[in-house]
This record gives C-alpha cells, structure tokens and sequence, in this order.
C-alpha cells in the first residue's frame, strides 16, 4: 500500500496506514483541527459503524470539525430505470456483506450521541448519466458507477446468485446499460 503514496509530497503532510476498525496511536487524539472520511464505513464490515465514527470523532481537537461523507442509494424522481436497479444491486450486496446500507442517515444521531455541537447534516442528489442535465457530468457519473461495479460484479456472482443474477446479466452485457 505504501507503494501508492506519492514521492513529491510537501514537507507539511505526513500519509499513514492506518484502520478504522484499530485503535488509534494515543499521540492522536483530540489533536486534529479536522477529521475528514468518505465513502469508508462499507468496509468496517462486522466491526460497528457507530463506533467507528465515535472513534474518529476522539481523534478531534476540542473546537475542530469532523467532516463524514457516505451514500445512500436510494433513487427519487430523477433516478432512471438502470441507476435503480444498480442501487438494489448495491443495497443487496451491503446486506450480504452486513452492512447497513443506510448508515448515512444514521450518522447525525451518533454524532449528537458522542456529544458534538453544531451538527449539520447536508444531503445532495446525485444525477448519473442521461438524468443529469450536464452531459459532462452525467458521463463522469457513468464512468465512475461502472468502476464501481465492475469490481462489484465478481462479489456479486459468488454471493448473490441467482436472486440477482438479471443485474449481473445486465451490467455485464455490452449495450446502452446504465446509461440510459
Ligand atoms: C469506496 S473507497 C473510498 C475511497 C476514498 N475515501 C474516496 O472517497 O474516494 C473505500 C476505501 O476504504 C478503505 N478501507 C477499507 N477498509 C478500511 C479500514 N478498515 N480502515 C480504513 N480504510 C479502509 C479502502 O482501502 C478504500 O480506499
């Protein structure tokens, strides 16, 4: 993993592996002005989401920021047939892997439970591909949900078979696909 880090860095920044799911070096606690994650809790599997974020939230100095960004796939008005049944794709497979596939709307409570103040929570709509009035970004969104899934898919094959078989068919099939 270490092989990732780049080589370049400016002298005021520092990578370091390490788990969520691990207790934390104790030099780190309460010592950062801001706490940023996103798009981590999946992985925490059968260790307990709140307490990950309840962990993260002491590595924060007294008067600093915890910044937490995770998904919620659920689809509304703007959602089109193949983003659909993408996110059933997506919630099944988080079930099957036990995790909640709605932690995000959960992580204001553990929040205000841990003792924060001023918690805010802030919800964006997501439009991917054809649904998104800028082609451009529509086009990102595809390359991005295909990037996803593709490592998806071979999960998906083993554990999920045959309730969603028809997505694996779909999402493999070369053609129109998601993006439409
Ligand atoms: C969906 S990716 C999100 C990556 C990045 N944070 C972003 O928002 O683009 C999930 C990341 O969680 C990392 N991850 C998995 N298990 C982890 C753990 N126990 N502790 C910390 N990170 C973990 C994976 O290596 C992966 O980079």
């Amino acid at each position: 993993m270490k092989s990732f880090f780049p080589s370049d860095l400016p002298p005021a920044i520092t990578l370091t592996i390490q788990s969520i799911t691990k207790p934390w070096p104790r030099s780190w606690l309460h010592s950062y002005d801001l706490v940023h994650q996103r798009l981590a809790l999946p992985a925490v599997r059968s260790f307990s989401a709140q307490d990950a974020v309840t962990n993260l939230i002491e590595l924060v100095n007294p008067g600093g920021w915890i910044q937490l960004v995770e998904a919620v796939f659920k689809g509304g008005l703007d959602t089109g047939p193949a983003m659909l049944n993408c996110y059933r794709l997506f919630n099944e497979m988080f079930r099957i892997m036990g995790v909640n596939p709605h932690n995000a709307e959960l992580m204001r409570g553990w929040c205000e439970e841990a003792g924060l103040e001023d918690v805010e929570e802030r919800v964006v709509n997501i439009r991917v591909g054809a649904k998104n009035p800028k082609p451009e970004l529509g086009a990102i969104g595809i390359q991005n949900v295909r990037q996803a899934i593709s490592g998806f898919v071979g999960f998906a094959k083993c554990k999920c078979r045959p309730r969603l078989d028809f997505l694996i068919q779909f999402y493999l099939k070369p053609g129109p696909g998601i993006d439409k």
